[in-house]
C-alpha cells in the first residue's frame, strides 16, 4: 500500500492557507476585475465560502474606463479591453469596501496606477484602510500610460514596489506581474528585493483580434489583454520556474476552469490560486473549485493544502 493510500480517507484536510501572515480560510481567491466588489455575485453564489477576492483595479481617482468595444472571445479565451473603469480609492474605500468587509472572504485592493505618484498615493490610502492585503498591478495591458509598463523591467518595477512597500508599511504587499514581460524572473527577484511579501502571477496575455467585416481591429486600443484557459498552460509554465527563483508565496492564475487546474498550480507550489475568466462563464466555479481540491486533498491524505505542492518553497 503506498503512503497516500494508507492514509486514505484518514485525514479531515484544513484548506486553510497563510500568505504575507494572512489567513485564507482556502486557497482560492476571485482574481482581480472579474469579480467586481463581491456585492455582485450575492444570491449566485455563497461568496463567503470564498478564500478571498481581490477587487477591480483601484486607482487614485475615478476612471471610466475604454470605450469602444471591452469583451471579445477567442478559442478557449477572453479578451478584454476595460481600460480600469473603477470608482477611484477614495470612492471604493467609502463606497465599497464596507460592505464587502461584511461578505468574510479576506479583502484584496488590487492597486493600479499611471505614475508612481499616483500609486503612492493610493497605497497611503489604503494603508488607512480596512484592507487585508493590497495586490500591486504593475501588469495592466489595457492602459495606455502606466500599468504593464510597470512590470516589463526589473528597475521600474522595483521603484513602484519600493514607493508602495513605503507607503503602506503595515499592509501585506503582493505583487501582480505581467507575463509579457521578457525577464519575469529578473521582475519576480526585483519585486522581491524592492519588498514584495508575495507575487501572484499571471495577468493577462498582450494580444489581439481583427474584424474581418469592419477591416479593423476589434479593439480602439488594437491589442487587448487575452485570458482563459488557452493561456493556462503558459501561466503553469512560468509560476513553475517562479517557484524555483525565488522565496516568497506565490499565487497562481491564468485559466483555472476547474479543480484539476487549480491543483496543477498548486502541485507546481503556488500557495493559492485566482479565478477570473471561468467565473463569467460558470458562476459556480470557484465554489466547485474548492471543493474539488478539499476532494483531493481527502483522497490523498493531505491535511494541509502546502502538503500538494511537489515543488516547494526552500525554507518550507
Ligand atoms: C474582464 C477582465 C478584467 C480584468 N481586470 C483586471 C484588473 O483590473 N486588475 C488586474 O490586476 N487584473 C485584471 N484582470 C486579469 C485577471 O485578474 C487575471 O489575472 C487574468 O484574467 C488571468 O486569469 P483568468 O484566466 O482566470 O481570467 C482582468 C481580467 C478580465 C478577464
Amino acid at each position: 500500500m503506498s503512503p497516500a493510500e494508507s492514509l486514505r480517507g484518514a485525514a479531515v484536510p484544513d484548506l486553510s492557507v497563510s500568505i504575507a501572515g494572512v489567513r485564507f480560510k482556502n486557497p482560492v481567491i476571485a482574481a482581480s476585475g472579474t469579480f467586481g466588489y463581491g456585492r455582485e455575485y450575492r444570491g449566485i453564489i455563497d461568496v463567503s465560502r470564498l478564500g478571498g477576492i481581490c477587487t477591480k483595479g483601484l486607482t487614485l481617482h475615478p476612471r471610466r474606463g475604454n470605450s469602444g468595444r471591452r469583451l471579445h472571445e477567442t478559442p478557449s479565451g477572453l479578451l478584454n479591453s476595460i481600460g480600469l473603469e473603477n470608482p477611484g480609492i477614495p470612492g471604493f474605500i467609502e463606497g465599497e469596501l464596507p460592505a464587502l468587509r461584511e461578505l468574510g472572504p479576506v479583502v484584496i485592493a488590487n492597486l493600479s496606477g499611471s505614475a508612481i505618484d499616483e500609486y503612492a498615493g493610493g497605497a497611503a490610502l489604503l494603508a488607512a484602510s480596512s484592507v487585508d492585503m493590497i495586490e500591486l498591478n504593475i501588469s495592466c495591458p489595457n492602459v495606455r500610460a502606466g500599468g504593464m509598463a510597470f512590470g516589463l523591467d526589473p528597475e521600474t518595477a522595483a521603484a513602484v514596489v519600493r514607493r508602495v512597500r513605503h507607503r503602506a508599511e503595515n499592509k501585506p504587499l503582493m505583487v501582480k506581474l505581467s507575463p509579457n514581460a521578457p525577464d519575469l524572473i529578473g521582475v519576480a527577484r526585483s519585486c522581491v528585493n524592492a519588498g514584495a511579501d508575495a507575487l501572484s502571477l499571471v495577468n493577462t496575455f498582450k494580444a489581439m483580434a481583427i474584424d474581418i467585416r469592419a477591416r479593423k481591429p476589434v479593439f480602439q486600443n488594437i491589442s487587448a489583454g487575452l485570458s482563459g484557459p488557452a493561456v493556462r498552460p503558459i501561466a503553469l509554465r512560468m509560476v513553475w520556474e517562479l517557484r524555483e527563483a525565488v522565496q516568497v508565496p506565490l499565487v497562481g492564475m491564468g485559466g483555472i476552469a476547474e479543480s484539476g487546474d487549480a491543483l496543477e498550480f498548486l502541485l507546481a507550489g503556488a500557495e493559492a490560486v485566482q479565478v477570473g475568466s471561468a467565473t463569467f462563464a460558470h458562476p459556480p466555479a470557484m465554489i466547485e473549485i474548492i471543493e474539488g481540491i478539499e476532494s483531493y486533498m481527502k483522497e490523498y491524505g493531505f491535511t494541509v493544502p502546502g502538503e500538494i505542492a511537489i515543488r516547494k518553497r526552500r525554507d518550507c
